[in-house]
């Protein structure tokens, strides 16, 4: 849970992008490649005055937020193992549809990226994104697709996954996820509540689980549409 940079001096995507790499975030070239190709100022609401590049989460309205570029990239870069060409990916809390966006171009055409999102306006707002960035196609090809519904029980229609990320703390690893995971996949999620660390759950051969932590972070919580709506 850190911020690399603040201030607005970064004004391009590929500026940020640079600036990851800069501090160590990004070693993966694929992920460098496919965090230039979407650009994330696509995915920051307009009008709020937002500084799209800079290094911190923003509000993206219903008590949720887009998270840092630096999230987005550790995560992508801890599941790029199982984002290979062809290979079906779960993005739960899917949010502004960045990171799903990224996650399709990784899988290619032949692969699934599976975005589902509890607000039904973020889903729109989310489609509208991609419609706009280097995701379209995906979208239109239906290799892209982004659902409204409860995340905690996964997205049992295209399981099991070879990748399912978490965009929300979870108070505990939901089962159903665990479930559509495949065996020799991999789960990065969000575990705890005030303070919460960035687990890495891998799925053995042999179906048993591996979970490790990997970093302290912070991110609204996994829960119900109203409780999240109280706020
Ligand atoms: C940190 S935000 C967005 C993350 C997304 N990766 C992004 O950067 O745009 C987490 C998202 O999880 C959603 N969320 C929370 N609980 C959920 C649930 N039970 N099912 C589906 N989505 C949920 C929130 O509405 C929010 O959009």
């Amino acid at each position: 849970m850190e911020q690399y940079w603040s201030g607005s001096a970064i004004n391009e995507n590929k500026g940020m992008v640079d600036n990851l790499h800069r501090y160590g975030v990004i070693t993966s070239r694929k992920v460098a490649e496919v965090m230039e190709t979407i650009d994330r100022a696509l995915f920051v609401p307009s009008g709020g005055g937002l500084q799209p590049y800079v290094d911190s989460p923003m509000p993206i309205g219903y008590n949720a937020t887009i998270s840092a570029p630096h999230m987005h990239a550790t995560c992508l870069q801890l599941l790029e193992k199982n984002l290979q060409p062809g290979m079906r990916v779960l993005d739960v809390g899917s949010g502004t549809g960045y990171l799903t966006a990224c996650f399709a171009l990784m899988v290619g055409p032949q692969g699934r990226a599976i975005g589902v999102e509890h607000i039904p306006e973020l889903v729109s707002f989310s489609i509208e994104n991609i419609q706009k960035s280097a995701a379209a196609q995906p979208l239109k090809d239906g290799s892209l697709s982004v659902h409204a519904g409860d995340g905690r029980q996964g997205w049992p229609e295209f399981a099991p996954y070879d990748a399912i990320h978490v965009g929300a703390a979870a108070p505990e690893i939901p089962q159903p996820l665990i479930d559509q995971l495949k065996p020799g996949g991999r789960m990065v999620i969000p575990v705890g509540n005030i303070f919460q660390d960035l687990k890495v759950v891998d799925k053995n051969s042999d179906g048993s689980i591996s979970i490790r932590t990997e970093t302290s972070v912070r991110y609204v919580p996994l829960t119900s549409k109203e409780a999240q709506l109280r706020g």
